[in-house]
């Protein structure tokens, strides 16, 4: 493994009932609350009413930030900017899902600077300050609830693209597993897929000495793989859910990837359908994940082999490395569609028109990915795969 340090200052309270915690952890940041929520999915649920009684309990004021939309844009980042400049918000409180979680790290820099919070996004500027975030997480997927990530759609040039500060990382994350009940089957699906593709991002590295890391790997996919089809047939049980939420969090948190570089090219090749399309992040990563693998198993086969005998139980029998590791790559495809999700970009009507576009968002800043560094004809050839 590589050297590291390795620092995460959100305070993480999981668990059945811990929405209470709002009452304590709420007055430590101040009196004027910036509620930011998505498209109605927690009134639906009866979260907001939970989450408004107990703030009046401990007399904040709320000032509100609704509609933010799945794949957030930079549009309702800066409603939220200006909100906050407006009413000097002292906290935010994100109440959602990852797009909900990443369009307030992105408000909650923003309200900050004096710029526009693009210009993070772009790289033209670090962010050096930002409001605290609270969060309520209702999806399990991203991780965002433990990360300082942060990724945003620019409508307007149609980009979406990932920053990310410790200073972004939330101050506290509320998980409670009931909260994710009502996240119908296919988001379920989505978040899953997203939750696995973190984990397989970290294990295409080439860091050697890693025996913990990825025994973290594997023991989280196998777990998903495992709670997988049985959550899908029953949405509300709360050990299920417990154990998907907790996968979400330990795959993108940096627990288990310390002392290693992961590959990351996927998720950049997915963002950039996402920009175009506006299709779900883990529909998308449903589709083009084997096909990355596919195109590089060559890299480290071995690396492909253990993945396919420790994960996904294919017998090596008679079979050379390669063979073993391309079954592997099939038996996550299979599972994959065994649960529900896409398979093809056809699935979402997207054809071939718009290559060129996707493969210029994807190179924006040179080639890419640290597995192997992918160049134009790479990307070409990955979503030529995925049709
Ligand atoms: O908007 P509402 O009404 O809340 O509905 C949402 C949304 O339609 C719904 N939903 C969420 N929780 C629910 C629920 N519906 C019923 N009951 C609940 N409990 O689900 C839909 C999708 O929500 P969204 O937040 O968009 O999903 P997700 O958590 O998958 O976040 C996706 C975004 O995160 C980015 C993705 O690119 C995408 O923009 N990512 C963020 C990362 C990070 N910050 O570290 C890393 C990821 O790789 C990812 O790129
Ligand atoms: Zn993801």
């Amino acid at each position: 493994m590589g050297p590291f340090e390795f620092y995460n200052p959100t305070k993480l309270i999981f668990g059945k009932g811990k929405l209470s915690s709002l009452k304590t952890e709420v007055p430590n940041y101040g009196q004027k609350v910036l509620l930011v929520y998505g498209g109605g999915s927690i009134k639906r649920s009866g979260l907001y009413e939970q989450v408004m009684s107990l703030l009046d309990e401990i007399g904040v004021e709320v000032i509100e930030l609704s509609g933010v939309e799945p794949n957030p844009r930079l549009s309702t980042v800066h409603k939220g900017v200006e909100l906050c400049r407006e009413h000097n918000i002292d906290l935010i409180l994100a109440v959602g899902g990852g797009s909900v979680l990443d369009c307030s790290k992105a408000i909650a820099v923003g309200a900050k600077y004096e710029g526009d919070m693009w210009d993070f996004v772009e790289r033209k500027a670090v962010p050096q300050a930002a409001l605290p975030l609270g969060t309520v997480l209702t999806m399990a997927a991203t991780g965002s609830e433990m990360n300082g990530g942060s990724v945003i759609t620019n409508e307007m040039t149609k980009e979406k693209l990932g920053w990310g500060s410790i200073l972004a990382n939330p101050a506290f994350s509320i998980l409670d597993p009931t909260h994710t009940f009502s996240l119908p089957k296919d988001q379920t699906v989505y978040g899953m897929v997203d939750i696995m593709s973190h984990v397989l991002e970290h294990y295409f590295h080439l860091d050697t000495n890693t025996p913990i890391q990825d025994g973290f790997c594997e023991t989280i996919l196998r777990s998903v793989i495992e709670t997988a089809p049985k959550l899908i047939e029953d949405l509300e049980n709360f050990e299920l859910r417990e154990t998907i939420m907790y996968c979400g969090t330990m795959a993108l948190n940096g627990m288990i990837n310390m002392g290693l570089r992961g590959d990351w090219a996927t998720h950049n090749i997915e963002h950039a359908v996402s920009a175009v399309y506006d299709i779900p992040h883990g529909g998308g990563l449903a589709i083009l994940f084997p096909n990355w693998m596919k195109h590089n198993i060559d890299v480290d086969v071995a690396r492909f082999k253990r993945l396919a005998i420790n994960v996904f139980g294919i017998d090596p029998a008679g079979k050379s490395d390669k063979e073993i590791g391309l079954e592997g790559i099939q038996a996550l495809r299979d599972f994959w569609t065994s649960i529900g999700a896409p398979s093809t970009l056809g699935d979402y009507n997207i054809d071939g028109s718009n290559i060129e576009l996707m493969v210029d968002k994807t190179m924006r800043f040179g080639p890419f990915g640290n597995f192997r560094k992918l160049q134009r004809e790479d990307v070409i050839s990955i979503y030529k795969m995925s049709l």
